[in-house]
């Protein structure tokens, strides 16, 4: 079956006063029906930027340079503005870190979620609008939604305003969600509670998920495939057991190691040390190079190419971990 999304060698720079910034330079993954792929990386690696490339949510000075980017087999990067818009919100949804991105204010929950329906297909009516609503609600976990419908955004709980987001997400049955965060700002039991809500929601509707996130532990336990992203490259991706299991790329076990885990308790987090080089003045060797303790003298020399491994794994590493 082929993917929903296929992200090939996407390069998105901004031209900047200070010259050009790559903030994705060469990112290639791909997602099927209802997978979940963890897009994982410090602040800055250029995991948003991937996002927004995909959505076609690019602004000056920014560009997608190079690439493709091919939904259902079509390539977004060449659609117009205006066919791009109608595939948001439909085909392909978003999810934010502040649900108030997604959210009005000054609108009753239901008055949104009617219109997000009846702007994507206007044959809808009312009725059947509310309903559809209603039953969107119900299924992130609202209780009493016909009731809660009816009130402002800022009658609920961060939680539940983030819950309703993904309702609203979920209202036109997209093919593809991308979500930014999503959790990051909720505390950490309802964290726990909309991840597995979004897992379940996904796995039945068959919806792809790309979950963009700083934080590895919270993709870890739902996602099929994670992508591990340094400097505007995906450094090593894989399915989620092998790369947690046994992770090749000395970033991704960095920051492997600076996941609280049961066997480590009680021992302070591991940081990785050093700094991220420019983006701006990338070196012409391994971006990771100058914070990697098995670094070897080729990799100050050239990056190293994507090399696919037996287990599915991709990997850019002259040095991979034993
Ligand atoms: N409008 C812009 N103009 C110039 N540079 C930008 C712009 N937007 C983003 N960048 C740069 O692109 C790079 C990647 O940014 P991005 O927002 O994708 O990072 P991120 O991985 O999402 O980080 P975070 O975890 O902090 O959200 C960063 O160096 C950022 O400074
Ligand atoms: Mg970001």
């Amino acid at each position: 079956m082929s993917p929903i999304l296929e992200v090939r060698n996407l390069q998105t720079h901004f031209f900047t006063k200070a010259g050009v910034l790559k903030a994705v330079d060469g990112v290639s993954f791909e997602i099927g029906a209802g997978e979940i792929i963890g897009l994982v990386g410090e602040s800055g690696s250029g995991k948003s930027i991937t996002g927004f490339s995909i959505l076609g949510l690019v602004d000056e000075p920014g560009r997608i340079v190079g690439g493709q980017i091919l939904f259902k087999g079509q390539d977004l990067t060449t659609l117009a503005p205006a066919d791009m818009q109608k595939m948001r919100g439909s085909r392909i949804a978003m999810i934010f870190q502040d649900p108030m991105m997604t959210l009005n204010p000054v609108l009753r929950i239901e008055t949104q979620m009617i219109e997000a329906i009846q702007t994507h297909d206007s044959s809808v009516g009312k009725d059947e609008a509310r309903q559809r609503s209603r039953d969107a609600l119900g299924l992130v976990g609202i209780s009493s939604p016909e009731e809660r419908m009816r009130a402002y955004p800022h009658q609920f709980s961060g939680g539940m305003r983030q819950r309703v987001s993904i309702a609203i997400a979920m209202l036109n049955r997209p093919d593809l969600i991308i979500a930014d965060e999503p959790t990051t700002a909720l505390d950490v039991t309802i964290q726990g509670q909309v991840i597995h809500e979004m897992q379940k929601l996904c796995r039945k509707t068959r919806t792809a998920l790309l979950w963009i996130t700083h934080d590895l532990a919270v993709v870890a336990g739902i996602s099929n495939r994670i992508c591990v992203m340094y400097a505007g490259r995906v450094v090593e991706q894989g399915p989620n057991e092998a790369l947690i299991g046994k992770p090749m790329h000395p970033y991704t076990n960095g920051l492997l190691g600076s996941v609280p885990s049961q066997n480590r308790r009680g021992e302070p987090l591991q940081q990785i040390e050093g700094i991220v080089p420019s983006l701006l003045n990338l070196p012409a060797g391994c971006a990771f190079e100058n914070r990697c303790s098995n670094a070897l003298p080729e990799c100050r020399q050239s990056a190293p190419e994507e090399v696919t491994m037996d287990d599915q794994r991709i990997l850019r590493c002259f040095n991979r971990m034993k």
